[in-house]
């Protein structure tokens, strides 16, 4: 039978149909739809074993990978933060690698540089006295210069210009007799302007 169209509505209205008048191409409303549509009672759902299990299933899991998931959280604040520092005591060279009057940047991510200068070898730390930045070796002009404030130093760690009020800070630094290398330690450091670089466990004499 073709479908029927607008004009073609039956004599009847409004129509004896459960939903409106047909239009070609319109899906027909669902089975439950048209039963409600006509008064009857829609069929009960059913719900079966397999769907009730299943839908506990998934809950449980859903339950337990976020309780899991929190409980990795809980155990991550047991455990602090690892920081990868550079060692605070380490080798470096034979004393006779240090050129006189020469800066060794070798160790500068270690934060210390490895100075030759006034007839020794010392160990300059390479935080800024001013506010804590890292100065350049500027090898042309023979000074470190801060690239922050502007505070300049001498080859020796001594401050000359700029908003530092002291001189770069220095670390203990000797040859250990085992393997004859120049050590640093930073665990341990002196001030120029205090004095207290004149021991003898601040410098190494060189020739
Ligand atoms: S931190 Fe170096 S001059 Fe200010």
């Amino acid at each position: 039978m073709a479908d029927p169209t607008v004009k073609d509505r039956p004599a009847q209205w409004p129509s004896p149909w459960p939903y409106d008048f047909p239009v070609e191409g319109k899906v027909p409303a669902a089975p439950d739809k048209v039963a409600r549509a006509v008064g009857a009672e829609p069929a009960p759902l059913k719900v079966t074993r397999r769907d009730a299990f299943g839908a506990a299933f998934l809950a449980w899991g859903a339950f337990l990978t976020a309780g899991g998931l929190g409980s990795l959280g809980l155990v991550r604040f047991l455990f602090p933060n690892v920081s990868f520092e550079p060692p605070q005591k380490f080798r470096c060279d034979v004393p006779t690698k240090f050129n006189r009057d020469s800066v060794d940047e070798t160790w500068k991510t270690n934060g210390v540089w490895i100075v030759n200068t006034e007839g020794a070898i010392i160990a300059i730390s390479t935080v800024c006295t001013h506010l804590g930045c890292t100065p350049n070796w500027l090898a042309a002009e023979s000074k470190f210069k801060c690239p922050c404030h502007g505070s300049g130093y001498y080859m020796n760690g001594v401050n000359f210009e700029g908003p530092t009020p002291r001189p770069l800070e220095r670390f203990r630094v000797y040859v250990d007799p085992a393997d004859g290398f120049v050590w640093v330690d930073k665990t341990r450091k002196c001030q120029v302007e205090q004095g207290t670089c004149e021991a003898s466990d601040f410098r190494i004499p060189v020739a």
